[in-house]
């Protein structure tokens, strides 16, 4: 099972998709074990995206990601980095595939909706930043004995 950080940017708070968004990740099986709405500051902003300091888009990717307040997530999962990157799609919407969040949901190239850890050592880090200890909860699910195969001694 893994664990990652996913971040309903301002722009999907701001358009009323906070639900529509996180029914995309619940719907796929994926267990919601942390969730609060944060208003970003300029110093986890730049902790977060700091592998994109020298980016040229990166002025304008922390002015909006502290702008307005963001829902923080952390998804469970059996592969669900991965899962959740396929879920939200290529990076610019106007570029992602049908089907996929950002495909979706919206056709801005910076204005994507929503983050998502990208392997298993950001994922760490993120839900570091992001969660104090506590914070992300396990739990067992009703319906995971339906959402994975478990009948054969592994679940998958
Ligand atoms: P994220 O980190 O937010 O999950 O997105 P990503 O992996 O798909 O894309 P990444 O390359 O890490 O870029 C981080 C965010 O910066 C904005 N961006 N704007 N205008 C541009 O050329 C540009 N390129 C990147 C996007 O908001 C992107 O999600
Ligand atoms: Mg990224």
């Amino acid at each position: 099972m893994e664990t990652t950080l996913i971040i309903l940017k301002p722009d999907a708070v701001q358009r009323g998709l906070i639900g529509s968004i996180t029914s995309r990740f619940e719907q796929k099986g994926l267990q919601v074990v942390g969730m609060k709405m944060m208003k970003i500051s300029g110093e986890l902003a730049a902790e977060h995206y700091k592998d994109h300091a020298t980016k040229p888009f990166y002025p304008g990717l922390v002015r909006f990601m502290t702008s307005e307040p963001v829902v923080v997530l952390a998804l469970r999962g059996l592969g669900a980095i991965a899962v959740c990157r396929n879920l939200m799609g290529a990076t610019f919407g106007s570029k992602a595939a049908a089907g996929t969040i950002r495909g979706d949901f919206g056709i801005s190239n910076s204005f994507n909706l929503v983050h998502g850890s990208d392997s298993p050592e950001a994922a760490t880090r993120e839900l570091s930043l992001f969660f104090k200890t506590g914070e992300v909860l396990g739990y067992a699910r009703a319906t995971d004995a339906w959402v994975y195969d478990s009948t054969g001694g592994k679940t998958e």
